[in-house]
């Protein structure tokens, strides 16, 4: 009901510019969001790596059924990752880029969305850094598995995620806890039936700790995508006796700032996701309508520094 009546509201053009118009959602914004242009998306990663952290830039967007749209936002990561590369940010993989196959495409043509991807993947290596395949709503899952496989034949640092509310999910921590595999590990954002996903949050966080385990025992490289200090907490034990960048925390840009530097501070790799590009209205409606519990996370997030 609730999230019917967002997704209702982010698509009247009123609503839209009223929401981005207000002093106040433009202050909300700026705290999740880095900018609309690729200038403002360098000038923050800078900022961060200047503060120790490490960066993963997203070009907004989602879900495209125009192979034109899907072009130009490959053009954008392209041009994004060659400013990165002049402003010396992307080397040894400090700032890196996560992309949405259905951003390049996959909805229209998969094998065009890998070669879009792989446009990108060119790009990054170029400039001295990777990409990460962001994980979509469970009916992709498979597609972009296998995307990651097969990218990873010509750049076998492409990042995987995987996210622990998906039944599956312990089973493909197995499978991609190999040496050299990059994985980022999240609850998962998405509204998922029952017959895929656990639905509370205690059976979520609990297969957040199996997957976790797995990964942690592995040979790979787990990037710890969670806000939740009881996660972070057990991450941390998990780690040991691994040594400290043989594995990353990751947080999203505006949620936890306190908590990105002081783990930073403590001599972890923490990386910050950076959403930028001028579709930042509908990112910030589709993550609260998805899952109402998106609504107390961003609500946290502005009630809060730490
Ligand atoms: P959750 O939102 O359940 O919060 C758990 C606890 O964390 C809270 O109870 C509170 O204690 C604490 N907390 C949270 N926010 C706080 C705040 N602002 N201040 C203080 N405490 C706070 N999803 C997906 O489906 N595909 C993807 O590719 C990605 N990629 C991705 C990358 C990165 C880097 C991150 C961090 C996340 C994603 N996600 C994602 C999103 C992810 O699946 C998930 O929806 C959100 O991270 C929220 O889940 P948390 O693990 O943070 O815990």
């Amino acid at each position: 009901m609730l999230s019917r009546a967002i997704l209702a509201a982010s698509r009247n053009d009123t609503v839209k510019a009223v929401v981005a118009n207000a002093p106040v959602s433009r202050s909300v914004v700026k705290r999740f969001v880095a900018g609309e242009k690729a200038e403002d998306a360098v000038a923050a990663t800078r900022a961060l790596i200047d503060a120790g952290l490490t960066v993963s830039l997203d070009h907004l967007g989602e879900d495209t059924l125009d192979v034109g749209q899907a072009d130009a936002t490959v053009k954008a990561y392209l041009v994004l990752l060659q400013r990165l590369g002049e402003a010396g940010l992307a080397a040894d993989g400090r700032a890196e880029v996560s992309v949405k196959l259905t951003a390049v495409g996959q909805s229209i043509d998969r094998s065009m969305a890998v070669d879009n991807a792989r446009r990108i993947c060119e790009a990054a290596r170029n400039a001295g850094t990777t990409v990460t395949l962001d994980m979509e709503d469970h009916t992709t899952t498979d597609a972009t598995l296998e995307a990651v496989r097969t990218l990873r034949m010509d750049f076998p640092d492409t990042g995987a995620v995987l996210q622990a509310y998906l039944h599956r999910t312990e089973a493909d921590c197995r499978d991609l806890a190999h040496a050299g595999s990059r994985v980022r590990l999240c609850k998962g954002a998405y509204k998922e039936p029952e017959s895929v996903a656990y639905q509370s949050d205690s059976d979520v966080d609990r297969s957040y700790v199996r997957c976790l385990k797995v990964l942690m025992a592995g040979d790979g490289y787990p990037m710890v995508a969670t806000h939740d200090p009881r996660l972070v907490a057990i991450a941390d034990r998990l780690a040991d006796p691994r040594p400290q960048g043989s594995y990353e925390y990751q947080m999203l840009y505006g949620i936890r700032p306190g908590e990105q530097r002081r783990l930073a501070a403590a001599g972890e790799t923490v990386r910050v996701y950076v959403p930028y590009g001028d579709e930042w209205y509908g990112y910030l409606m589709r993550r609260l309508a998805e899952r109402p519990a998106n609504i107390t996370f961003f609500l946290r997030a502005l009630a809060t520094t730490s």
